[in-house]
């Protein structure tokens, strides 16, 4: 979910539905504000996308220059007009918008019940102002304390009660929440691109802080109530960035991106000389790296499938046993995690809440975390012991491209970081691999350049419900990640296999014209994996393979092949991934499907 709030001189309403736009990544299968007007509180909200409540609000609007608002991903409730945020009590002078999920809300429901509270949604959220104004003594900072110390769970809070119609209450307990300082106007928010159009000047909730905002102050606390003194930070990124520059989508914007995002991400992090990592931002010294027995790698959804291919590469390089978990299932398994034990996080948003939570187990059993993310101040960045920053920049569309090779990249500069500082590669080994990935963006413009017959195979591609992906090695971690990619914005079903597996059952599901995407990139590989595409050309599949320049084999055995630029056998991840974005896109479009919000999905998801 997202929240925005706005306090100021200005109309709130159009300031909030602005900001809302910019956080509908974060869910949207509803939206609603509420704002302080000459007959106090109203709330507006509605089921749908943000344009429903939008035009609600032009038919009737809601003025008053304070206000809060909200976008939604269901959690506790299915999306409906009553479940939507902001929520009442029943005086309907208290109102609240929230991220997260209150853990304890059925009895803290049960309590209020009790108490003669009447509720009318089947959310977590309601039960919180309802408790709000039961607390209620003429301080809404003081009742909002108090309530929160009989919640629990992970959220982020705004507030506004009309007995206070001046001021504007947040709070956040592991939900990100930021605060912007303008002049005689400031904001709340999930993330910064939704008050970046108003100011530059934040300031960055921890978990246990809260803020009260009035159109000339912000006053910082903790949830005890002890004031807080914090420098604003300053953004000094660049709003068009976050903007579509042209394309019909975010997403392929985000494809075409790629270029400059593994430039950004390699960076000043290839010395001049072309032969050696410099990576500052690790802290770990030659004996604490030399110190480190396993590796375990953690991570959900496409940032995972990054994970997959960084463990091969960290085991290629550094040989250290390497794990890879999905977060989720981590923590449950009781991971044997030691001292010397190195966790790295992998997470676009650096908010999921999985991840985070992995995060913490991995740092209450001792274990120093690394974390790749692409948010700088994000909750994961700030736990983590050290952060590598992937400059992919902003990604707004929900499936993930571009931050996904960056992470890539950032697996590259580390598993050669790490093998250095060991002496495990020779000096040779890591220039050569180093001058490959500096041709990386000329290669990635080179196969972006092919678009069109990507779109070709896509639209047939849309015609089937069914189809799979196949590789070996780093190729089955791509095929993941294709895989991934086609479901989410496409629909169509599709399964990645380990191609070699494939004979052990789901051969079995092989039939004339099914297609099957192969990818061959792996040279070593090579020769197995065309055994097994032999299995499924038998069985009647259409073939499309993916392969590296100057190896037309494959031609010979299936339908269609697509070359990608030659490249280091370790690096081609970041090569071979970029046709199946862009068929996945392509198969979306010609389903008529909103590519850069698929349904039931959201961008960043903060619970677990
Ligand atoms: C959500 C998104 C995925 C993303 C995953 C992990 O499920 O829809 O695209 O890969 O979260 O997100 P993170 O921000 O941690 O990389």
């Amino acid at each position: 979910c997202g929240i925005v709030g706005y306090v100021g001189k200005r109309d709130s309403q159009n300031i909030l539905i602005d900001g809302l736009k910019k956080l509908e990544y974060r869910g949207y299968d509803s939206a609603g504000v509420a704002v302080y007007t000459t007959e106090g509180l109203q709330i507006k909200k509605s089921k749908g996308r943000l344009a429903v409540l939008e035009s609600k609000l032009e038919e009737a609007p809601l003025n008053g220059n304070i206000g809060i608002g909200h976008t939604r991903w269901a959690t506790h409730g299915k999306p409906s007009d009553v479940n939507s945020h902001p929520h009442t009590d029943n005086s309907s002078k208290f109102s609240v918008v929230h991220n997260g999920i209150i853990e304890n809300y059925i009895s803290l429901k049960e309590e209020l019940i009790a108490q003669g509270h009447v509720f009318v949604s089947e959310t977590d959220t309601e039960v919180i102002s309802h408790l709000i104004a039961s607390l209620y003594e003429g301080d809404i900072v003081r009742a909002v304390q108090k309530a929160v110390t009989r919640m629990r769970g992970a959220f982020a809070l705004g507030v506004l009660t009309e007995h206070e119609p001046e001021k504007l209450v947040a709070v956040r307990l592991s939900s990100p929440l930021i605060i912007g300082v303008g002049e005689g106007e400031n904001f709340i928010g999930s993330d910064i691109p939704a008050i970046l159009e108003h100011t530059r000047n934040v300031y960055i909730l921890n978990d246990g802080e809260m803020a009260l905002l009035t159109k000339d102050d912000v006053t910082l606390m903790t949830l005890e109530g002890n004031f807080i003194s914090r420098e604003l930070f300053h953004v000094d990124w660049d709003i068009v960035t976050a903007e579509k520059a042209g394309f019909d989508h975010f997403m392929l914007k985000e494809v075409y991106d790629q270029p400059k995002a593994y430039r950004d991400t390699m960076g000043a992090r290839i010395d001049a000389s072309g032969t050696k990592v410099l990576l500052p931002e690790v802290g770990m010294t030659r004996e604490q790296i030399a110190d480190i027995r396993n590796v375990h790698i953690i991570a959900c959804g496409t940032a995972f499938h990054a994970g997959l291919v960084g463990k091969s590469v960290i085991e290629t390089l550094v040989r250290i046993p390497v794990e890879a978990d999905v977060a989720s299932e981590y923590r449950y398994r009781s991971p044997i995690i030691t001292p010397q034990t190195l966790v790295i996080v992998v997470s676009q948003s650096g908010e999921t809440a999985d991840t985070l939570a992995a995060l913490r187990e991995a740092k209450r059993n001792g274990a120093r975390v690394l974390a790749i993310t692409n948010v700088v101040g994000s909750s994961i960045a700030r736990e983590a012991d050290d952060v590598i920053v992937t400059w992919a920049g902003p990604e707004i569309a929900v499936a993930s491209t571009k931050a996904y090779t960056s992470q890539l990249i950032a697996f590259f500069l580390l598993g050669l970081y790490l093998a250095q500082t060991l002496e495990k590669v020779e000096a040779g080994y890591v220039k050569e691999v180093l001058a490959a990935m500096q041709e990386l963006p000329k290669q990635v413009e080179q196969v972006l350049a092919q678009a069109d017959s990507i779109r070709e195979v896509a639209e047939q591609i849309a015609k089937h419900h069914n189809l799979f992906f196949i590789g070996r090695g780093l190729d089955f971690a791509t095929a993941l990640e294709g895989s991934l990619k086609l479901k989410e914005i496409s629909y169509i079903h599709s399964e990645a296999y380990a191609a070699g597996e494939l004979k052990h059952g789901t051969l079995a599901l092989i039939e004339d014209g099914i297609p099957v995407i192969a990818l061959a990139t792996q040279e070593v590989l090579f020769e197995k994996t065309v055994s097994n595409i032999k299995e499924v050309k038998a069985r009647g599949a259409q073939v499309y393979g993916i392969h590296m320049e100057g190896n037309d084999e494959l031609s010979k055995v299936v339908d269609e092949t697509f070359a990608i630029p030659q490249t280091h056998q370790l690096l081609a991840p970041a090569l071979s991934v970029i046709p199946l974005q862009l068929l996945s896109y392509y198969a979306s479009l010609a389903l008529g499907h909103d590519v850069d919000k698929p349904r039931n999905l959201a961008k960043s998801v903060t619970v677990e």
